[in-house]
């Protein structure tokens, strides 16, 4: 629907705002530009209707190269919601509604018709609101009137700039879904600017993360958050929102790194203490050196303790390890195929790391939902 083929815009003065951007918008589908003030979003929306002209590249509507296309007329098939909703403060709530639908010179009973629907669309009583200036609407009041503004001329493509970006967080809320729901409804185009993420990943089917003029990354949220391409990627995400798969997430972040052990030459009552004290039903043998040899729990204590000769090593018996730097679904598949409560994790040489338990896994599942 929209393609920006290898597009640069550099302004007077050497500044490179947009640097070589490729991107394929398809029909029905949000894309959501986001990055740091002056990475170039106003700029690369500004000239898919040529608000601005790029130094190279192409930019393509429908397979049509836009340079092609006239630009006035290019303007009224595109909605644009501009930064700072930037309504016409002397029109009314109708007048701002009907501007390119009166420039198309619809007859004025399908203006007036175009506009009802689109207020009561949002919930606003036409009856209401259709007379009231600019000034006499709430913020929240006037972004609607800006996105039904660009709404007004049924456009298949709507450009929209931070337009949710100065209200107050519920407003924004109430907005964010509002917009989600007409989006269901009327499938347009829309390529949308913020940098918040949270509205990003809330109503984006694809978002582009750029700076600097370049593009990071551009995939689907649940991409983004599982895989971000790069470190700037994950900071400007924030770690605490950031989703790993089970085989993303090492053996050492979950495991308990203090496990209960005990050299194998000791004897069983030695043992024992070591459980009491620890308060554990098992202990994991190592040797002089930390290296995992097996594992004792407490019945097999027990069933030995009348023969006063027994060293743990005798009654210990083997387990399965994990690698330290294995992840945590080889884990979970070794707890539940073996129906085994806990697993040693050991180093690529054998030393007794840690030990990874169910609540470790537990826990981490629950730190992830
Ligand atoms: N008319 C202009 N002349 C020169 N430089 C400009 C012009 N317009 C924008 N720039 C520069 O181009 C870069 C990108 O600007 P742009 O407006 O696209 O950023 P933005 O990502 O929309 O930022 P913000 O989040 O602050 O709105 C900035 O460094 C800006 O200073
Ligand atoms: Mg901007």
């Amino acid at each position: 629907m929209v393609i920006f083929d290898e597009v640069t815009k550099i302004y007077p003065g050497d500044v490179k705002a947009v640097d070589n951007l490729s991107l394929e918008i398809n029909r029905g589908e949000l894309v959501v530009l986001i990055g740091p003030s002056g990475c170039g979003k106003t700029t690369s929306l500004k000239m898919v209707n040529r608000l601005i002209q790029p130094s190279s590249g192409k930019i393509f509507l429908n397979g049509t190269d836009t340079d092609e296309l006239d630009a006035v007329e290019l303007r009224r098939q595109i909605g644009y919601v501009i930064q700072n909703i930037g309504l016409f403060p002397h029109k009314t709530v109708a007048g701002n509604i009907a501007v390119v639908p009166r420039l198309k010179k619809w007859p004025q009973e399908d203006v007036d018709k175009r506009v009802n629907e689109l207020l009561n669309m949002v919930n606003m009583d036409p009856k209401l609101y259709r007379h009231r200036f600019p000034n006499e609407l709430s913020g929240g009041q006037q972004q609607r009137i800006g996105v039904l503004r660009a709404l007004a001329a049924e456009p298949e493509v709507m450009l929209m700039d931070e337009p949710f970006g100065a209200l107050d967080p519920i407003t924004r809320d109430q907005l964010q879904e509002e917009l989600k729901r007409l989006q269901q409804k009327l499938h347009k185009t829309i390529i949308f600017v913020t940098h918040d993420m949270d509205e990003a990943l809330k109503i984006a089917d694809k978002v582009v993360i750029m700076k600097d003029g370049l593009v990071l990354q551009a995939a689907s949220p649940e991409e983004i958050l599982q895989q971000p391409a790069n470190d700037f990627v994950r900071h400007f995400i924030g770690e605490d929102r950031l989703l790993r798969r089970p085989e993303q997430v090492l053996v050492s972040e979950v495991m308990l790194k203090q496990p209960v052990k005990i050299e194998y030459y000791k004897g069983l009552r030695q043992g024992l203490v070591r459980m009491r004290e620890e308060s554990v039903d098992s202990l994991l043998i190592v040797d002089n050196d930390d290296k995992f040899l097996g594992v004792v729990d407490v019945r097999d204590i027990q069933a030995n303790l009348d023969n006063r000769k027994k060293r743990l090593r005798d009654i210990m018996h083997a387990m399965p390890t994990v690698d330290v730097n294995d992840n945590v679904k080889a884990v979970v598949k070794l707890m539940v195929g073996n129906g085994i409560r806990f697993v040693p994790a050991v180093d690529h040489k054998g030393h007794l790391k840690g030990i990874v338990t169910r609540s470790c896994v537990v826990n981490f599942i629950l730190d992830y939902m």
